[in-house]
């Protein structure tokens, strides 16, 4: 409608790297999913940043499209939210190598991912995990995305994407939104159930830390009873002085609705054993809903395709307004 008010817009994504974890839900999509009413919202999967780590191929095609399922399954309704795979727009690539020339080495030296990525990849230090960060900042310019919903670590991409579109700014004139990096008001950083002073992570070696989306329950369970916890068989909430019982109330809070303080006063007197149970037991119903109807639309490749194309159609058709219009601002000729 012409006179109603543009809704803000929202882009985020999430790496196809791994299979999505309990993490990536409480932490990530069951947040977006509240948010369709009030923004315009784009779900990207961000297969493009995948492969600056090296890919078995069938597998990253394999969780790409679990992705897509998945985030259907966890309530964003594809009719209210614009999902698509980041490889099929090509504005992507082409606003990403814009952008390379207008970051800096010196910039690109100093991001902590970067720093990290090739500590733990000292054999591929490529040039696409050295202009991740440019790549994207496309991602997020190219929609003009009012707010990016990204956990902490991922607020230094959104600082740099600003200074890459203040600076691109600032030569040519409005060209680019600058976003804002958006927490949502609920969240839960899930930390891994075996060293509870990281997050849990869809690419930690450490299989038992992690608990996966589409998990069987009896793994699932397992996994929670051996969760580390600490020697003073007490279920209270202090995350600095028990990290891995502070993790597990968390993830009860969240898949139960019960305040920090009702779940002390449940498991008060009772040892661990009955909690780590009681935690692994909500996170099974938590996700079982979630692990049916992923696998009932795994089923239906051709709706999932219908899904994924309407996507790349409409973010092309945003995307590419976008691009054109840096195109021309940095002197390309007309087509
Ligand atoms: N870098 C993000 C991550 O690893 C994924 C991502 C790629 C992203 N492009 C994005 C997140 C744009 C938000 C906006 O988690």
């Amino acid at each position: 409608m012409e006179n109603e008010v543009r809704k803000k817009r929202i882009l985020s994504g999430i790496q196809p790297s791994g299979d999505l974890t309990l993490g990536s839900y409480l932490g990530a999509i069951k947040n977006w999913a509240a948010l369709a009413d009030e923004y315009d919202c784009y779900y990207m999967l961000a297969d493009m940043h995948t492969i600056t780590v090296r890919q078995v191929p069938a597998d990253l095609r394999r969780r790409t499209l679990t992705q897509v399922a998945a985030y259907i399954a966890c309530g964003l309704d594809p009719e209210k939210n614009t999902l698509f795979v980041q490889s099929h727009v090509p504005a992507h690539a082409q606003l990403g190598w814009v952008l390379d020339c207008y970051t800096m080495f010196g910039e690109l030296s100093r991001m902590t991912q970067f720093k990290d990525k090739s500590a733990k990849n000292a054999d591929n230090i490529n040039a696409g995990l050295f202009t991740y960060p440019s790549l994207m900042a496309a991602d997020i310019l190219l929609y003009q995305a009012d707010l990016v919903p990204v956990g902490g670590d991922q607020k230094q991409h959104v600082e740099i994407c600003r200074d890459i579109a203040n600076r691109f700014n600032g030569i040519y004139g409005e060209v680019f939104k600058i976003p804002e990096p958006y927490i949502p008001p609920v969240g839960a950083r899930v930390m891994s159930l075996t060293s509870p002073e990281n997050k849990m992570s869809k690419s930690d070696k450490d299989q038992n830390g992690c608990v996966y989306m589409l998990e069987k329950p009896e793994d699932i369970m397992r996994k929670f009873k051996k969760a580390v916890t600490d020697s003073d068989a007490c279920v209270r909430y202090d995350p600095a002085a028990k990290p891995g019982v502070s993790n597990l109330m968390q993830i009860y809070a969240v898949a139960t609705g019960k305040t920090f303080q009702e779940i002390e006063q449940e498991f008060d007197g009772r040892g661990y054993g009955d909690f780590k149970t009681a935690v692994g037991e909500s996170v099974v119903e938590l996700l079982r809903p979630i692990r049916e109807e992923t696998e009932r639309l795994l089923a239906d490749k051709s709706y999932l395709e219908s899904v994924y194309r309407a996507g790349a159609e409409k973010a092309s058709r945003v995307a590419g307004r976008t691009l054109d219009k840096v195109y021309k601002k940095v002197g390309f000729l007309a087509r």
